[in-house]
């Protein structure tokens, strides 16, 4: 049982996937009435981004699904990330061994597949950057589901 519970999101570029589960989610927690006890944050592996806001059809598609991300930056992922958050949850199974390898070194808390707390039976949110419209909607779909049972998960230590 704990009073709150830090929550970090990682893709590659902190454009796409991950800001995106940022809104997402954090409207999911304020729905809940959560927003005072789970923090939110995301970040990339990558260092192309830094400082940049959300690809401008991630914000399309978001807010068109009521989520405005449109303040979010993009910034890299830190070791310090593995200790500063309780949970860490990546997008794809590449974010998922880069930030392994650090954890392996410096400990903390142990990086997870998103997905694994969602039931769509996908275990990867699939990089939209270099397709279509259409792959935001995928993002979302995905991202919104696994929220729920992130949400359900997080609600156990928060009794
Ligand atoms: P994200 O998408 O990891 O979901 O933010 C990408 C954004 C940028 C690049 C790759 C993926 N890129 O190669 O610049």
């Amino acid at each position: 049982m704990t009073e709150s519970v830090s929550v970090l999101f990682v893709c590659l570029g902190n454009i796409c996937r991950s800001p995106t589960a940022e809104g997402v989610f954090r409207q999911v927690v304020e729905q809940a009435g959560l927003a005072d006890r789970i923090r939110i944050d995301s970040c990339g592996t990558g260092h192309w981004h830094v400082g940049k806001t959300p690809d401008a059809r991630a914000q399309q598609a978001a807010s068109q699904r009521g989520v405005d991300i449109s303040q979010l930056r993009a910034r890299q992922f830190q070791e310090s990330d593995l200790v500063d958050f309780d949970r860490v949850l990546v997008m794809d199974k590449q974010n998922l061994s880069d930030t392994l390898r650090v954890w392996e070194r410096v400990g903390g808390a142990k990086p997870e597949l998103f997905l694994s707390y969602g039931r769509s039976g996908h275990d990867e949110v699939p990089d939209p950057y270099y397709g279509g419209d259409q792959g935001f909607e995928v993002v979302l779909d995905l991202i919104n589901e696994a929220s729920e049972g992130l949400l359900a998960k997080l609600r156990e230590s928060l009794r």
